[in-house]
């Protein structure tokens, strides 16, 4: 572990990374903190994960996070896994424990924060959940540990929503699987309804119909920027509860900087760093 107030350099490694938010989220928590730390962002293009994590360790990089497109592929070149990463398959922070680098997931921990302080029960609850991809893979882990009731996947590929029914089924929580465009009006029947695929980075309209939802449904969208997607409007525009992309983004990025540097971190400061570069 690192001691406070030693100069310890940390890093978001992926590719685009210039837009990344976490250097401005890591580096608040660090001046709220009086930590003499730096975070730093450093593009790695797909194919050069190995000379980019080699030239990390040459400059005793303490740890850092790992985004699209390096989130699965970076899993070889890890001497450990926590539970975490090991049931996703995937992993977004690394610690470097002189050269031993160690792999978490906290995608999932930081995808059920908002949903832990809202105070939002998953037990027993109907889910639906849109997209197949890395981070749908994650809350589905995530859906699994909490006793969800049962998840209906809901993606473009119909293929990859069948396998990700599948990984459901084998962490324990009961499936099904549809194309997108066959949810129709049945957005009614869950209680808890999540958008994970991309749909909404340009700001193309919501995906499904929420026709029908009340103000007992939650909507959680994982899209960050921006922030008041369609798909969050519509189900505003029906009184449902919602959540936002940003406090998953705030949720994974405080237990990262937890396993780090073994404090609790800054919950208010980042999010102000946060919403203020949103
Ligand atoms: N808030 C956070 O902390 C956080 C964390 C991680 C990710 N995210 C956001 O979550 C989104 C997904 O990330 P990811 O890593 O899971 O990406 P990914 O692995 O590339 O998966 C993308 C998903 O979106 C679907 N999709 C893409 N274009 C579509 C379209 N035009 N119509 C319908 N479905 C479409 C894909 O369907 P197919 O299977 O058919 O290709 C797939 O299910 C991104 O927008 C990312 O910014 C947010």
């Amino acid at each position: 572990m690192i001691e406070k107030n030693h100069m310890a350099t940390y890093a978001v490694i992926g590719d685009p990374i210039d837009h990344s938010l976490s250097p401005n989220i890591h580096s608040a928590a660090f001046r709220e903190l009086n930590l003499e730390h730096s975070y730093i962002a450093y593009r790695i293009p797909k194919g050069e994960l190995e000379e980019g994590i080699e030239a990390l360790k040459k400059i005793k990089i303490a740890g850092f996070n790992v985004t699209i497109p390096h989130k699965v592929e970076m899993m070889k070149f890890l001497d450990k896994t926590d539970e975490s990463c090991s049931i996703i398959g995937a992993v977004n922070t690394v610690t470097n424990d002189n050269g031993t680098l160690k792999g978490y997931n906290t995608d999932m921990d930081g995808f059920l924060d908002p949903i832990k302080k809202k105070e939002i029960q998953i037990k027993g609850r109907k889910i639906l959940l849109l997209g197949a991809g890395g981070a749908a893979r994650a809350i589905v882990a995530g859906f699994a540990k909490e006793h969800a009731a049962s998840i209906t996947i809901a993606n473009r590929t119909l293929e990859n929503a069948k396998k990700l029914a599948m990984f459901s089924e084998q962490v324990g929580l009961k499936s099904k699987y549809v194309k997108i465009d066959e949810v129709g009006g049945t957005a009614k029947d869950y209680d808890i309804i999540v958008n994970a695929t991309s749909v909404g980075l340009k700001n193309e309209p919501s995906p499904i119909s929420l026709e029908g939802i009340s103000s007992n449904t939650i909507v959680y969208d994982i899209i960050y920027m921006p922030m008041n997607t369609d798909f969050l409007k519509k189900a505003k525009e029906k009184g449902a509860k919602i959540i936002f992309g940003y406090e998953m983004l705030l949720g994974q990025a405080v237990r990262a900087f937890e396993i780090w540097h073994g404090m609790e971190a800054p919950y208010n400061a980042m999010k102000r760093a946060l919403l203020g570069g949103v």
